[in-house]
């Protein structure tokens, strides 16, 4: 189902297509920035969900040594024609639930901006996790976006109020066709069962969803107005349920052994 989802969605443009999902893009690369840009150049960075190489790129043309993983066999296929490909390190398509390729303790930074939205097994969420665990550094960085249930929610009943009886089952478990949105705790009860040490949690495109009909109509000087609306707003707690994509952030503490235990 994943995989058809993909097959025939336009991941390469989906960023870049509108001012209100530049929001997400600007945000992102705002946070990578603001928390490896004084990591030394050369530093090792797994992009696990690479998508069509959106991050993976723009890393690498900042110096870090980047390897990029998708599960999708399309979107590997993108990074591997685009003009940009040799200055990535490596490109796999493969699993971020099982990247035995990695030894652990491989990466300086590991991104996982993708696997999340999907998986609907709380188990297989923080598999997920240890695995990006698994294969970064002690001290390592670690950035993971999620879809939050209400911005699932509510943007569904933005485009389609009548259809409110199939959001139940989204309500009650969080799944929503091939996607999966998190309470806007569990980023944190995730992270805290797996010892991470959390430095945020942002709502990545904050109100954007919501706000897109009247965001896309700005012209340029007024959506750099937006966006430092939004920068100046993006990291309150208030915000956090209605972004459709949350970005936490934090750093394994110190290389020590990871728990065995599981999620309930
Ligand atoms: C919405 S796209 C995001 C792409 C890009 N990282 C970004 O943030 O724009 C989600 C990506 O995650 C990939 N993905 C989903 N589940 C995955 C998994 N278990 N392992 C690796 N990649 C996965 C999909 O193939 C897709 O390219």
């Amino acid at each position: 189902m994943l995989v058809q989802y993909y097959t025939t969605y336009d991941e390469k443009r989906r960023l870049k297509k509108d001012n209100a999902h530049l929001v997400e893009y600007r945000t992102t690369l705002h946070y990578l920035q603001k928390y490896i840009m004084n990591l030394s150049r050369g530093s090792t960075l797994l992009d696990s969900c690479a998508g069509c190489g959106v991050y993976a790129f723009p890393l690498a043309e900042m110096g870090f040594e980047v390897t990029a993983v998708d599960l999708m066999q399309k979107h590997v296929d993108i990074i591997k024609t685009s003009n940009k490909s040799s200055l990535l390190k490596n490109v796999y398509q493969g699993n971020v639930l099982d990247m035995s390729r990695f030894a652990e303790n491989s990466f300086d930074v590991v991104l996982c901006f993708g696997a999340l939205y999907h998986l609907q097994i709380s188990t297989e969420r923080e598999k997920c996790i240890q695995e990006c665990l698994r294969v970064l550094k002690g001290g390592g960085l670690i950035f993971f976006a999620y879809i939050n249930r209400n911005a699932i929610f509510i943007n569904h009943f933005k485009h389609s109020p009548v259809d409110i009886k199939e959001l139940d089952e989204l309500l009650l478990t969080g799944r929503n066709g091939v996607f999966y949105g998190m309470d806007f705790e569990e980023p944190d009860m995730l992270a805290g069962k797996l010892k991470i040490d959390k430095i945020a949690n942002i709502a990545i495109d904050g109100l954007s969803y919501p706000l897109a009909d009247q965001i896309n109509i700005l012209d340029e000087e007024q959506f750099e107005t937006y966006m430092k609306y939004h920068l100046a707003t993006c990291e309150q707690k208030a915000l956090l349920g209605h972004s459709m994509h949350g970005l936490w952030i934090g750093r394994k503490t110190n290389g020590k052994s990871l728990p065995n235990e599981t999620y309930p």
